[in-house]
This record gives structure tokens, sequence and C-alpha cells, in this order.
């Protein structure tokens, strides 16, 4: 399989058109498997999947260190295709408990510098914060990276979960190639005002949650017991008749999959591929297996009645539950 690319933004580099996101395979999903990761970022980067993202807090480094001993014993070639996606900024207390963000120009640095070294890389490719910090003014937070791209240790700006308002002021002060935000089949919050603004200053989106954290996977069950880690355990839309709910959409999902012979997965992460060239997936694949299928809708072609059949079956408002938890929801410049 020769694998498509897509360009992040108008002056971003050309990435792999599904992104591999790496966090499950270090937390947030409950127990992972840190052979089993790595081993799926080596799959990955063997069919040609190009773009790797992180966060600095996931697992407080530990999925850095992951991807860092990925890259390692990589074969050199694979190694150099590696675009590495960072997030930074999400203050964490050693019981693993959150404690807001910190967008400041020194910490923008100082998260930077760790990240580097826990990677084993001497650049990131894509470096943004993770949530916007409401104490610091964009221009600071965003012009510190830039002042990192100028020295040479990052290579692009991306902004995360930020609103229209933010993303202007972002992209007034510096070049912005994506912004990472929550985009799927039952998650279209972006398509009112959000997308028509990075469509209009040439930002990519890249969009996670396309399975919305494996709910509408096909592969989730109402009795699927859930750890006290695990992210799902407190979102609303994994939660008694909200759940029941959003797996009748999948239902009507299947009928569709099944009709084209793909998985409900596969149709799904096809959805988002057809919303644009500037959406790049970012799959949560953490084993080779799910890696495989979600590579499978690279080859899904949607025409517009597969499309129209789809929106009929999941209108855009049709999920049950906010995709946060409220405590959560509080820090999402792009829900205000
Ligand atoms: N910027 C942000 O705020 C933000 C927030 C969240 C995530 N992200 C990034 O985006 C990436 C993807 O997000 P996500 O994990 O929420 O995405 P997702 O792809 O919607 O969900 C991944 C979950 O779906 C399940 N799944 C079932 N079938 C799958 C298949 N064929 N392929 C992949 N997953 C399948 C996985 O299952 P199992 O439980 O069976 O493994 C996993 O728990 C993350 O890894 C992270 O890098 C960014």
């Amino acid at each position: 399989m020769t694998m498509r690319t897509r360009s992040l933004g108008t002056t971003g580099p050309q990435v792999s058109a599904l992104g591999l996101g790496c966090m499950g395979m270090s937390a947030l999903y409950g127990d992972a498997d840190r052979a089993e990761g790595i081993a799926t970022i080596h799959a990955a980067l063997e069919a040609g999947v190009t773009l790797l993202d992180t966060g600095d807090f996931y697992g407080m480094g530990h999925n850095e260190l992951l991807i860092g001993e990925a890259l390692r014993t990589a074969p050199p070639a694979l190694r150099e295709q590696a675009l590495t996606s960072v997030k930074f900024g999400a203050l964490r207390g050693p019981d693993g408990s959150w404690a807001g963000y910190d967008g400041r120009p020194a910490a923008v640095k100082n998260f930077a510098s760790y990240s580097l070294q826990r990677l084993g890389v001497d650049h990131i490719d894509v470096y943004r914060i993770a949530r916007v910090d409401p104490d610091v003014p964009i221009e600071e937070t965003v012009g510190a990276i830039a002042e990192l791209v100028e020295q040479g240790y990052v290579r692009h700006i991306g902004l995360s979960e930020a609103g229209a308002q933010t993303i202007r002021r972002a992209a007034a002060t510096a070049t912005v190639s994506d912004l990472q935000i929550e985009y799927g089949l039952i998650t279209r919050g972006i398509e009112q005002s959000i997308l028509p603004t990075t469509r209009e200053l040439g930002i990519s989106i890249t969009a996670y949650g396309v399975l919305s954290r494996g709910l509408i996977s096909g592969h989730f069950s109402a009795d699927r017991r859930l750890g006290a880690n695990d992210f799902r355990a407190h979102s609303p839309r994994f939660q008694g008749d909200n759940l029941r709910h959003n797996l009748t959409l999948v239902d009507e999902l299947r009928k569709i999959a099944e009709a084209k012979g793909v998985s409900v997965a596969q149709l799904a992460i096809a959805w988002a591929l057809a919303q644009g060239e500037d959406i790049v997936p970012l799959v949560g694949a953490r084993t080779r297996e799910r890696l495989t299928e979600s590579l499978g809708a690279l080859d899904v072609v949607l025409d517009a009645d597969d499309l129209a059949a789809i929106e009929a079956a999941v209108p855009a408002d049709a999920a049950a539950g906010e995709r946060y938890p409220a405590a959560a929801m509080e820090h999402l410049d792009s829900e205000r």
C-alpha cells in the first residue's frame, strides 16, 4: 500500500493522511501493553504513517519515552520519516491529578527541553499547548514556540482545542500548521465556526476522537467494564442512558458498514477523511490489530450517496452526552 499524504496547513509538512495517536499506549484508556505499543509504532512506520502524536503529560513523560524507544529501535529509514507532534502545558501531580495549564514563555521552553530529551530527537516537528492557558495571552505562548522554531528546536507551530478568536490571534502572531481538536461523526461542533476559520487561514485539522474514543468503533459494548484509570469511566458519553443511546447510533452505522463490506471503525475513519484534504485523522490504535483495521479506512471510498446515508443514520447532533466531564469542558477554549 502506498500511503497517501496531506499537508499540515498551507506551509506545513506533508504527513501521512492518517496519523497515529499514541496516548492510549501510556495512559487514559486503562492499562496498556508497552511492548505492543512499540510494535504498533513500528508497524505504523512500516505502513507509511509518518505523524506520531503525543503529549508530555501522557503518563507524565511515559508516552514520550515509549515513542523515543520506538524511534531508537526502528530501522534508520523509518526513524527518519517520523514526524513528532507534541502537546505540552498540562500540569500534573505525582498521583496523576490534573492542576491546570502553563503557557508562560519560560515554561514553554522548559517543557520543550525535557521533551527533546525524552524523545531522543534534536527537534520536535509540531509543538502546541494542549489547552489555551487563560492567564497567558496566546501571543506569548505562540511567540515562545516561534523562538524555538528560530533556534531549530521546533519545526512547526500547532494549536489544540482553541476557539476561532484564539486561532485568529495565534495566526496573526506566527504561521500555524494545524489545529488539533476532537472531530468525528458524533462530534461535529467545529463545523459551526472553527472549521470555517481554519479553512480561511489555511490551517489544517489533526482530528482526534474520530472513533469517539472507541465508542463508535464497533468494538465497544454496554457491558464493558472500565477501570478508574480509564477516561471513559468518567466521560458523559459512556454513562448509562447516554451510552445505550449512542450505541444505537453504532447499530445504524453497522448496517451501512456491512453493506459496503467494511468495519464500523473503517467507515467512521473514512467519513473523517472524506470531510476534506485539510483533515488528518489521528487514530488511537494501540495494538497492531487495531492499526491494521484503521489503515484499511484509506481504501474505503465513500460517494455522495454513502455520505448522505451516514448523515441520515447519524445526524450532526445525534450523540447523547458532552464529550468531556464538566470540569474538563471548562478548559476548552473551543467551547466558549
Ligand atoms: N489535543 C487533545 O486534546 C487530544 C485529546 C485526546 C487525544 N488526543 C490525541 O489524539 C489521539 C487519538 O485520540 P483518541 O484515542 O481519542 O481516538 P480514537 O481513535 O477516537 O479512540 C481510540 C480508542 O478507540 C478504540 N478502537 C477501537 N477500534 C479501533 C481501531 N480500529 N483503531 C483505533 N482505535 C480503535 C481503541 O480501543 P482499545 O480500547 O481496544 O485499545 C481506543 O481506546 C490520541 O492518541 C492523542 O494523541 C488529543
